[in-house]
């Protein structure tokens, strides 16, 4: 199966991502545009949510009118830390989702992720599944993370992130090729130490001001 790769090239995503690229850009203003950012990528990472009809009453004439359906159930799963980022935005779109959280950290010398925390909903095998992180860089983390997320056995997965380099989907795709990937842009390249050039820096640090 191939990866679908989606580049999500909304105007707005892609003038806020501006923002967050520039260095000068402040902890609050990034943390900011990252939840706006995110609301507008969940838009589009929801829209194949399927929904069913329900007669309501308007205060002029009853209607059968749609509503997400209530067996469609979601739970979102943030890569710690700047998946906290994303998550953020998206749980202000869709408050009754069910949360996630998986630590890795990448070794600073191999790269290679090393999981230090895993928590998941109990009932995640009836629900869909949006992994986030912002930068999908060496890919190792979000591999790792979706292979031990697919151990729960969740009904799909999709993996959302900000930015994403060329070797990162390419090692993404050739581990995970059925997982779906969304993200608002891809980058040229990743330098010596796993950094997406040009990018944004480091997400964690520039969204917790930890730099
Ligand atoms: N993680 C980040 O936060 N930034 C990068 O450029 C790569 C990985």
């Amino acid at each position: 199966m191939q990866n679908q790769v989606t580049i999500i090239e909304h105007p707005l995503i892609q003038h806020k991502l501006t923002l967050m690229r520039k260095a000068e850009t402040s902890t609050k203003k990034f943390r900011n545009l990252l939840k706006e950012v995110s609301l507008l990528l969940a838009y589009e990472v929801t829209r194949d949510l399927p929904l069913k009809y329900e007669l309501i009453k308007t205060p002029l004439s009853p209607m059968d009118a749609p509503i997400l359906a209530p067996d469609k159930k979601l739970v979102l799963v943030s890569i710690m830390r700047a998946g906290q980022g994303i998550l953020d935005g998206m749980l202000e779109l869709m408050p009754s989702a069910r949360v996630g959280h998986i630590g890795l950290y990448r070794d600073p010398k191999t790269l290679i992720p090393v999981e230090y925390y895993f928590k998941v909903p109990h009932d995640v095998e009836q629900r869909d599944m949006i992994v986030v992180d912002p930068m999908l860089a060496t890919g190792n983390s979000a591999v790792a993370a979706v292979e031990r997320l697919k151990s729960t056995n969740p009904s799909s997965i999709k993996f959302v992130c900000l930015l994403a380099a060329p070797e990162g989907i390419e090692h993404f795709c050739q581990v995970h090729p059925d997982v779906p990937i969304y993200a608002a842009a891809i980058d040229d390249y990743l330098d010596e130490h796993g950094y997406i050039i040009p990018g944004l820096g480091d997400a964690g640090d520039r969204l917790f001001g930890t730099k």
